[in-house]
Parts: structure tokens; sequence; C-alpha cells
């Protein structure tokens, strides 16, 4: 496991904390966020937006995904829909929204154009399924063995856990990332983060790495390895 492995009461509230640190303060710098999918990641966006809902900030944030499936942007399903509905409908509109659009041509050469022609992703936000996948870096899936010079491709669940095609960040693409921050809570991911822990490469989130790698576990994910 490449980063800091952070044991917190609260994954969520620890999550929105960190965002805050990294939103743009008054008239600073254009901050970029890329957003996950998954329940997880729906509580820390919820938490997020009741801390952080009146701050102006948000006009100068440029809004990217990590993951999406390939539904419409309406679907319950959808990943862009999940961030909107918890997060963007509670808060200030944003500077920039870039959905992955899977409704295009050459739906992944398309996004990862628009993320070159963009200054890299200042945070990104990861989650772990309990397959031990992240993004949608399924275990046996070809995205795992993209080529190293691919940000983003698509890609399927080989194994059929988990549903529709995807679009997907790619090691490199989330290596590009700045900050990457992987949230996992509850005694339902344990499994999956000693896996983690462990360096066992079937679990594609094992090989995360970046510049500046956070694990926000809590108590229950840890189990009985805590204060080892
Ligand atoms: C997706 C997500 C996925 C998610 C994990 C954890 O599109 O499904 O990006 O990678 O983060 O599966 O999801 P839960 O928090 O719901 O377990």
């Amino acid at each position: 496991m490449n980063g800091a492995l952070v044991v917190v009461d609260d994954v969520a509230e620890s999550f929105a904390e960190i965002l805050i640190e990294h939103l743009p303060v008054k008239a600073g710098p254009v901050r970029s966020l890329a957003f996950s999918g998954g329940s997880t990641a729906k509580e820390c966006y919820l938490r997020l937006a009741s801390l952080a809902g009146d701050l102006t900030a948000w006009s100068a944030v440029d809004a990217w995904w990590g993951d999406e499936r390939c539904v419409p942007l309406d679907d319950p399903d959808s990943n862009f829909r999940l961030v909107n509905d918890s997060l963007f409908s509670k808060v200030a509109p944003l500077r920039s929204v870039h959905p992955m659009r899977s409704d295009v041509p050459h739906a992944a050469e398309a996004y990862e154009e628009l993320l070159r022609a963009a200054a890299p992703i200042d945070v990104i936000h990861l989650g772990l399924g309990p397959d031990g996948h992240t993004a949608s870096l399924f275990p046996e899936s070809s995205a795992l063995t993209a080529p190293d010079d691919r940000l983003v491709v698509s890609n399927v669940d080989p194994l059929g856990n988990n549903p529709h095609e995807r679009l997907t960040f790619t090691y490199s693409g989330i290596a590009r990332c700045r900050t990457c921050i992987v949230t996992v809570a509850g005694e339902s991911k344990r499994e999956a983060l000693h896996r983690v822990l462990d360096g066992d490469p079937s679990a594609p989130a094992a090989k995360i790495d970046g510049e500046n790698v956070i694990w926000l576990v809590d108590a229950l994910a840890m189990g009985p390895r805590m204060g080892r």
C-alpha cells in the first residue's frame, strides 16, 4: 500500500475537513476535484455540503469524475447524479463541471483529452470496493494493464460483481493527481482493506500511487489490526 494510513472515528467528517482545507480561499487559485461514486462517497459529499455549503470558494472549483457508469447522467446509477444530488445541489455554483460522458464517440479518449488540456487535478477522491477495486479498476479487468500513457479507459468487471460498462481513470490517471484521498468505512471493507495493507496484487486498490495518497479508514474497517 502506498501513502499515509489515517484511522479516524468518522470518515465522512474527516474527508470533509480535508476537502475544506483544499478549497480555494477567496479569490484564491482554482482548485480541481475528481469525485467518486458509491455509498461511502455519498456520505462524504453530504457531510461536505453540510459543513461547506455556504463557502464562496465553490465558484473557483472545477469538478471532474474518477469513474462513471455508462448510463444517462440522470440515471439512478450515475456517479454524476450521485454527486449532483448529494453536493452540487446544496452548494454555490461551481466554476465548471465535467461529467464523464459515455454518449459521445471515443468517450474515454475524449475525456482524457479534456484532462490533458487542464492542469493536473488537485484532489481525487476514491473508494474501496469489497472486491478490492477502486474507481472502476476491477480485479482481472483490462484497465489494470492499460498503457502508462493512458489516463482514462473504458472497462467492465469481467467477474460480474459490478454493473454497467464503465469509464475509469487508470493508475496513471490517478497518479497524475496532486492528492488522492481513499475513504474506507465499515466492517464490510475489512477484508479488502487488509488485502490492500498486505499489498495483495489481486486487489487493484493496492496499486494506487501518487504524490500524496491518504487512506482515511475507520476502526470498523481496520478491525483487529488497530494499533499494530
Ligand atoms: C463506483 C465507485 C466505486 C466505489 C466503491 C466503494 O462507481 O462504484 O466509484 O469505486 O467507490 O465501489 O463503494 P461503496 O462505498 O458503496 O462500498
